[in-house]
């Protein structure tokens, strides 16, 4: 489902809620002098009291909808802290600010009217309903006013606030800390720079060679493994790296030392299409989504409570809510429980779930000892023992791993290859050990 669909609604839910309210205010500010000067003088603010009575609890329920629904536009609208800065940001904020009067005047005249303070105090709650339509009128203008401004999130991505300047990613494997940093992390030039520190934050001087690739997820682009190059003091740098295509990498890092196993760190991150381009922030899918479920299991909780004489002292309640209440919380819990559908996550199918790292190798490992060394041997080059027993010898990996992408690896895993003696492990290994596996082959690439 589009991210539009969930905007469309909340906005549509704001408006109707801005509109029940501010429009009900309106007729009352009106319609109470009216009341109040003609006809008998005492009978009147009876008629007047059952009126507001009616119209507190639909108030309520519009001003708990304009809450909860605003929150999730400004998610969409502004999407990081960052872009409040901005004039769109300082708009909504005067209009956030405008608000508290404006709340804070609705609850006096709704605890008035439960109070049946009416009949003593006609005029203050006549004076207070003035003053808060023209707060709600100020908020209108700020209203008005944003509709015409460029949402914070675009216009602090056209102007670099808040982006992003570096990628950045510490992991600890094989007793070396490797910090890596890609600049900008997005589309264009980019330079690589990984640091070497040991245990006790003193550099590591003595790797051979530290290799990076940038492997795009989202289609197999065969990216090779650069060698970066030693600048001292465990400072390795390269920018020979280009990223041409906007989506989701994986950082592969590999630091080849004589005295220690070979070090792998490997972490995603999203490349904006173009750096400085007005959709660089963009709302996740994730946050949206479940932004949404939450809001409307929120609007549907506080109708319920309109509906309920829960809460009877506090808002008269208004029974013909508790339905459509009841329909917004299980369209929210559905949502909310269904919001694994909706995640940006990284479709498993296609490609591998787990970053490259010691603990899967690891996994990958016992697999591969008990699974594939007997025919492709430990060092994988085909030396295992039952390699002789085969029609066909099985393939070298150091060699043919780097030909292939992970989907591909993981296919013939899952697979096998037809005719030959490569035998298939569905059924016989988990897809989770398959993926591992295809990491723990990456350790055979030369
Ligand atoms: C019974 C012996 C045998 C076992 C067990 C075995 N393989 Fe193979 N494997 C082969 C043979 C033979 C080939 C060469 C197939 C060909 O000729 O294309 C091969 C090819 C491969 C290739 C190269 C594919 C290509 O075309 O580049 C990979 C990767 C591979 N095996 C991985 C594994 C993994 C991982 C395991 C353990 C899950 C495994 N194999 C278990 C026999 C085996």
């Amino acid at each position: 489902m589009e991210l539009r669909t969930a905007a469309t609604v909340s906005d549509f839910l704001h408006l109707l809620g801005a509109s029940v309210w501010v429009g009900g205010l309106f007729l009352i500010a009106i319609v109470t002098p009216v009341f109040l000067m003609t006809g008998a003088s005492n009978a009147r603010p009876g008629e007047l009291a059952t009126l507001l009575k009616r119209f507190s609890p639909l108030a309520f329920a519009s001003a708990g909808t304009l809450i909860v629904t605003g929150i999730f536009s400004g998610y969409m609208q502004v999407t990081i802290p960052a872009a409040t800065n901005t004039p769109y940001g300082w708009t909504l904020v005067t209009k956030l600010i405008l608000l508290v009067p404006l709340f804070g005047l609705a609850a006096a005249n709704s605890y008035l009217v439960s109070r049946e303070l009416l009949r003593s105090g006609a005029t203050s709650l006549k004076r207070f309903v003035r003053i808060e339509a023209l707060a709600a009128l100020l908020v209108l203008a700020a209203v008005g006013w944003l509709a015409g401004l460029e949402p914070a999130r675009q216009f602090a991505a056209r102007n670099g606030i808040g982006v992003e300047e570096e990628v950045t990613f510490s992991e600890f494997a094989e007793g070396a800390n490797i910090d890596t940093a890609i600049a900008p992390g997005d589309v264009g030039a980019n330079s690589v720079t990984v640091t070497l520190t040991d245990r006790r934050d003193v550099p590591i001087t003595n790797a051979i060679d530290v290799r990076v690739r940038l492997k795009f997820l989202e289609d197999d682009l065969g990216e090779p493994l650069i060698s970066l190059v030693d600048t001292g003091n465990g400072v390795w740098t390269g920018d020979e790296f280009k990223i041409t295509i906007g989506g989701v990498y994986q950082a592969e890092v590999r630091v080849i030392r004589p005295d220690a196993f070979d070090a792998r760190t490997s972490f995603r991150f999203d490349a904006a299409p173009t750096a400085g381009a007005a959709d660089a922030i963009r709302p996740t899918r994730t946050v949206t989504w479940t932004l949404f479920a939450i809001e409307l299991l929120a609007i549907g909780l506080i109708f319920i409570a309109v509906g309920t004489p829960v809460l009877k002292r506090l808002v008269p309640s208004l029974r013909p809510m508790i339905l459509p209440g009841a329909a917004f919380s299980v369209i929210g819990v559905a949502l909310l429980l269904n919001a694994q559908v909706f995640r940006s996550g990284f479709p498993e199918e296609r490609f591998n779930p787990f970053p490259v790292n010691s603990a899967s190798i690891a996994e990958g490992s016992v697999a591969y000892a008990a699974t594939c060394s007997a025919c492709h041997g430990v060092t994988g080059r085909g030396e295992g023992p039952q390699a002789g027993e085969l029609s066909s010898p099985p393939a070298d990996l150091s060699v043919h791993v780097p030909l292939h992408s992970d989907s591909s690896l993981f296919g013939f895993i899952r697979d096998g290859i037809p005719g030959t003696a490569m035998p298939a492990q569905l059924g016989l290994l988990s897809e989770d050990e398959m993926w591992h596996l295809v990491n723990f082959l990456r350790t055979f690439e030369q």
